[in-house]
């Protein structure tokens, strides 16, 4: 809780870190190590208290246990829970290994009352595109029958709708029409966010506030229907949840 508002929950969303085993290389000219770092610095300068880090997928950009050993001693001097949803560069193994049971890894449900948070897993394996499997979908309803009484966030590592300006199809879901249909039978569900895109994204759906955030490394930008890098620095999404329901969400980003 924050301590000048006791009725406001903090909770930071990172997105895309994509740590390789070799703490030197970079992603299209970005040391990825650097600039998380650089990022968990700004979160410390600018949060007062953090409730809980929101990690919606490719933690690693190389699956390996090196990436993901770094990673949890990065996240650790924070001293916050840490959630976690699978991305599609991410491996289910190393990342239970080394990130344990003090840390989860997506599908699973956060109880954070009057707050719940439902972590879905969106990959495929060896594929970039998204799909939500049928058991995440099963999951997905039951917990949203189970707690009717909450107000809920979604979140997931592929976009479940096409972004704006012509982001190719094949980066969203595939059967987002399937995801939407348990969606659409809650109205207690107030925001759905994701990562995957490097892009950070506001947007809403029948009364659903979207989100995506910002990547902690390279932002991507569309050009000509191809993706190019951003010149928009590496950051983070914050949300401020509040007892009555509402909330308010922004980005903040690493000065140069
Ligand atoms: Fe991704």
């Amino acid at each position: 809780m924050n301590p000048l508002n006791s009725n406001v929950y903090n909770v930071i969303q990172l997105s895309d870190c994509h740590l390789f085993a070799n703490e030197k290389r970079k992603l299209l000219g970005l040391n990825t190590d650097y600039s998380l770092s650089l990022v968990l610095d700004q979160i410390q300068k600018e949060q007062l208290d953090i409730d809980l880090i929101l990690i919606t997928g490719d933690l690693s950009g190389d699956g390996s246990i090196d990436s993901y050993q770094r990673i949890k001693r990065k996240f650790d001097v924070l001293k916050t829970p840490v959630y976690w949803a699978k991305g599609n560069h991410d491996k289910i193994n190393p990342t239970k290994q080394i990130l344990k049971d003090d840390n989860y890894i997506s599908f699973y449900l956060i109880n954070f009352d009057p707050w719940h948070i439902i972590m879905l897993d969106s990959t495929i394996s060896g594929k970039d595109f998204g799909e939500i499997s049928m058991d995440d979908l099963e999951f997905l309803n039951r917990s949203l029958k189970v707690i009717n009484n909450s107000y809920v966030i979604v979140c997931l590592h592929h976009p479940p709708i096409q972004m704006p300006n012509k982001w190719p199809n094949n980066q969203v879901i595939n059967n987002s029409d399937k995801f939407f249909e348990v969606i659409d039978c809650y109205n207690n569900i107030k925001i759905i966010t994701w990562g995957h895109t490097h892009r950070a994204f506001e947007g809403n759906r029948k009364g659903i506030n979207l989100f995506s955030a910002p990547s902690t490394c390279v932002q991507y930008r569309l050009k000509n229907g191809k993706f190019v890098v951003d010149d928009q620095l590496p950051g983070y999404r914050w949300f401020e949840l509040f007892e009555d329901g509402s909330m308010k969400s922004g980005v903040s980003r690493i000065q140069k």
